[in-house]
């Protein structure tokens, strides 16, 4: 069995390392190795579009995230990109969710005890009592409540505040109110004090954190994104949180990243930037669930996390 390795910054060794460990019966070798060669799987993490394209020899291509528009994208650069019939399999937590229940809940509770407002605070020198905010005043909506928004719901709702949940189908989440659907955004925005965006990127999604979105907002909300940067009308943003209708955001990916120096959220101290780090992809972890993955398939059972390409995620 042969796997076929693709990674952006040529790190190769510790994944090479980890799956001969993992998946001894498997000869793993880097895409600018084995290029032109047969493989039974590719492992990749946005690959460039010369990959994938009439491969007929690959039996699945796993992705290293959870978001996949890296792979999806390619089909914007040839509509046969993506080789028929081959199953797409993303990562499936692998790790993920706990890492962005902390990020979200620390932003979260940062802006919830004016941690923020204290920092600044303490590096003027000023000791002054803030007003707190009502926990029951407080209500958080999560959009995208699949594997890694249903962590942050829960773990939210954990802390007692008011929890909503919005999805494209209907979700059952203990202690989380549901919203789904277009008929369902509406009400699941409304008054919302955090928004917490953790959509995959699709047509439907794109552009969807936009100025009348924060309009449907509470006056002084607070916007947390740790989806995709494609999600997000950046100048909107920045009107919104100039003008006060948003109180600030906590942002983790962004439409060019690095993001650029010259950018305005750099110099806007409402908006805090973090370079795309809330849920990194655990090498052991996703090997190691990439490697079950391939041992089922080759048993023939069904796996997790195949991607619909019509839905788009
Ligand atoms: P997932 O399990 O596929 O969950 C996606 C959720 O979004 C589901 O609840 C889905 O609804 C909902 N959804 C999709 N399209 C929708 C639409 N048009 N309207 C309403 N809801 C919609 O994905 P995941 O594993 O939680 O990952 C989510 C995203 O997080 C990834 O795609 C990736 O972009 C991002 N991510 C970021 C980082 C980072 O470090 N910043 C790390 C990992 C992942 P249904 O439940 O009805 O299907
Ligand atoms: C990271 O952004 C991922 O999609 O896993």
């Amino acid at each position: 069995m042969k796997l076929q390795l693709y990674v952006p910054d040529g790190r190769y060794d510790p994944w090479i390392e980890g799956f001969a460990e993992a998946l001894p019966e498997a000869e793993c070798q880097t895409w600018e190795d084995s290029r032109g060669k047969p493989a039974d799987y590719a492992v990749v993490w946005r690959p460039p579009v010369e990959m994938l394209r009439g491969r007929t020899d690959l039996k699945a291509v796993f992705n290293l995230g959870a978001g996949v528009d890296g792979i999806l994208r390619l089909r914007d650069e040839a509509p046969d990109a993506l080789p028929a019939g081959v199953p797409i399999v993303r990562l499936d937590d692998a790790g993920m969710a706990a890492q962005m229940a902390e990020y979200v809940t620390h932003a979260v509770l940062r802006y919830f005890r004016k941690l923020d407002a204290y920092e600044a605070q303490e590096r003027a020198g000023h000791w002054k009592f803030l007003k707190p905010h009502r926990r029951a005043d407080f209500t958080i909506g999560v959009m995208g409540v699949g594997t890694l928004g249903t962590h942050i719901a829960r773990t939210l709702a954990g802390f007692g505040f008011p929890v909503r949940g919005w999805s494209r189908t209907a979700r059952a989440i203990e202690g989380v109110s549901g919203f789904y659907g277009d008929a369902g955004q509406a009400p699941f925005l409304n008054g919302l004090r955090v928004l917490v965006n953790v959509l995959p990127l699709t047509p439907q999604t794109e552009n969807i954190l936009n100025a009348g979105l924060f309009a449907r907002l509470a006056q002084g909300a607070y916007v947390i994104n740790v989806a995709r940067g494609q999600h997000l009308v950046e100048e909107d943003l920045v009107a919104a949180v100039q003008s006060g209708q948003l109180a600030g955001a906590t942002l983790d990916v962004f439409r060019t990243e690095p993001l650029p120096e010259d950018h305005p959220f750099w110099q806007e101290p409402r908006i805090t930037v973090t370079p795309h780090i809330s849920a990194l992809t655990l090498r052991e972890d996703s090997i190691a669930q990439i490697a079950g993955k391939i041992r089922a398939l080759r048993a023939g059972q069904p796996i997790a996390g195949v991607v619909d390409l019509q839905r788009g995620y």
